[in-house]
């Protein structure tokens, strides 16, 4: 079988990828592989911005203080605190390796202002293009140091002596493939298409988790799904996000009859926390207080020049924008759990490293704050490289492991699991409907045996790391008996203290060679 053997080997193409692999080349050889095209992630699509405490006349402390109050108080307090605290130098090292951020007239970086921050500090590039400006920018610098493998599947991780020494992959031509390195960086994104609708790119179906899951690694937070309030919905097909910038810049959320859903609901109204604007949504169809949601945008002058990506999303759905809204609904946005990692991006496995969505640092607590992903993924990739930059592990001897036989499983279509997750594990979950789903799950898996290394098909992969995903999410709600952020249950509908810092850490014991 075809082997490949680097210093580092990174999953995934976002952001975190590619910034991991700008840091570690050119003194540790690096391969990245990623499941599409490499443009294909939420980075890429990233519209929002990158937050950093970064006026003069903010403060790093204020800027926690937002984080962890839209994080409903379950943030781990270190990781978030250097998040911020290190913000300005993370924007200063983006600059260095060639971003350019949006300017006012006078020449200095604009800085605006996003839902729960209380002072102007999302920086912009390409008006609403944030994370393809920066991850192209990347792409660029690492072009000639790295070695991408594209549409190639990473299916299972290796473990040899309680150690990831790399993964095993399908390659363009569904062969199989083998990866080893010293060490391996898990930057996949989360959950993303385990539901629909969702903002997120199509190729992120919830494989590094379960990949990480399966081999060992523990998981925390799953519960935690921050639902987007405006996605461009037209006739139930989902087009992609239309950003909280939008109603920065003014536009009122209103039913078909221009009736504005979210005055007297919230003291910041249009621009509350995520969760709040989303369930509110939710209930006024459930409550027939509106058949269709819209985007009230006629109040914002040249729409297409500050928005050109959401124009061009607008296009491709057939909205016409100067008719002054657009249609949206809520949807799945963003996976606050994943793999825990500390402060440096070490996962409980020793040589697996993860960053970015994939990963759980505690930073977004239960409710990730507007435009902290990006940052996110820039800080911790930035520690991961750090710590193996100075590892003195570099080299191993690895020993050829068989794989397993190639087998089928039966398993449910993606519509069928996306379907189910958000109607029973989206905005508003209860017992009844967290049980249906894990049952639903139960059926197809035994859940009890999860094997560490499968090798089916790229398209049962990713359905199995799909209703793996599922179940995890299903089963740490069910586990939650509380509301918070990102969690909400119409039978606990809220805050617990007990609950308040405790995380339900997930850990496949059931392990299979
Ligand atoms: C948005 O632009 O509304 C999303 C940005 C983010 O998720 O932080």
């Amino acid at each position: 079988m075809e082997t490949f053997q680097a210093d580092v080997v990174i999953i995934g193409s976002g952001l975190a990828a590619l910034y991991a692999a700008y840091k570690l080349a050119p003194q540790k050889q690096v391969i990245v592989l990623t499941k599409e095209a490499w443009t294909s992630s939420n980075s890429y699509l990233a519209q929002g911005g990158i937050a950093a405490t970064f006026a003069e006349t903010d403060d790093w402390q204020i800027h926690l203080e937002d984080a962890i109050k839209a994080g409903r108080f379950h943030n781990n307090q270190e990781t978030t605190a250097y998040l911020v605290k290190h913000s300005k130098r993370t924007i200063k090292d983006l600059i260095e390796a060639g971003v350019q951020f949006d300017r006012n007239k006078q020449g200095e970086i604009s800085l605006a202002r996003e839902g729960g921050h209380s002072a102007s500090r999302v920086l912009h590039a390409g008006g609403d293009a944030t994370g393809r400006r920066i991850v192209e920018t990347l792409k660029a610098r690492v072009t000639d140091t790295i070695t991408i493998h594209e549409h190639t599947f990473a299916m299972n991780l290796i473990i040899e002596d309680q150690r990831c020494v790399g993964c095993f992959a399908l390659n363009k031509e569904n062969e199989p493939v083998i990866y080893t390195a010293a060490h391996t960086i898990l930057a996949t994104g989360g959950a993303g298409h385990v539901y629909e609708p969702s903002s997120n790119d199509e190729a992120v179906t919830g494989d590094g988790l379960s990949m990480a899951y399966r081999a060992g690694a523990e998981l925390a937070d799953m519960e935690f799904i921050q639902f987007h309030p405006t996605l461009l919905v037209k006739d139930g097909k989902s087009y992609g996000l239309v950003s909280e910038a939008v109603r920065g810049e003014g536009a009122k959320l209103v039913n078909q009859d221009g009736e504005r859903l979210l005055e007297g609901v919230h003291p910041l109204e249009d621009l509350a926390p995520r969760d709040i604007v989303a369930r509110t949504l939710y209930q006024a169809k459930q409550k027939g207080l509106a058949d269709t949601v819209y985007l009230d945008i006629s109040m914002i002058k040249d729409f297409d020049k500050h928005f050109p990506t959401i124009t061009s999303i607008c296009e491709k759905a057939g909205v016409d924008i100067s008719e002054g809204r657009i249609p949206v609904a809520p949807g799945h946005h963003f996976s606050m759990g994943g793999i825990v990692t500390d402060q440096n991006g070490q996962s409980s496995l020793n040589g697996l490293w993860a960053c970015g969505e994939v990963a759980c640092t505690g930073v977004h607590g239960a409710n990730r704050i507007a435009s902290h992903s990006l940052l996110e993924a820039v800080t911790f990739a930035d520690r991961v490289s750090h710590e193996i930059l100075e590892s003195p592990l570099n080299t191993f001897d690895y020993l050829e492991k068989s794989i397993p036989e190639k087998s089928t499983l039966e398993l449910p279509s993606r519509k069928d699991i996306e379907k189910r997750m958000m109607s029973n594990v989206g905005i508003i979950r209860d017992e009844q409907t967290l049980l249906e789903m894990k049952n639903w799950c139960e059926e197809w898996i035994d859940f009890t045996h999860v094997p560490r290394q499968l090798y089916i098909g790229k398209d049962e992969m990713i359905r199995f790391n799909m209703l793996l995903t599922a179940w995890l999410i299903t089963t740490s709600a069910l586990e939650r008996t509380e509301s918070r952020g990102g969690h909400f249950r119409s039978d606990y509908p809220n805050e617990d203290p007990a609950w308040q810092l405790k995380q339900i850490i997930r850990e496949n014991r059931q392990l299979e060679h």
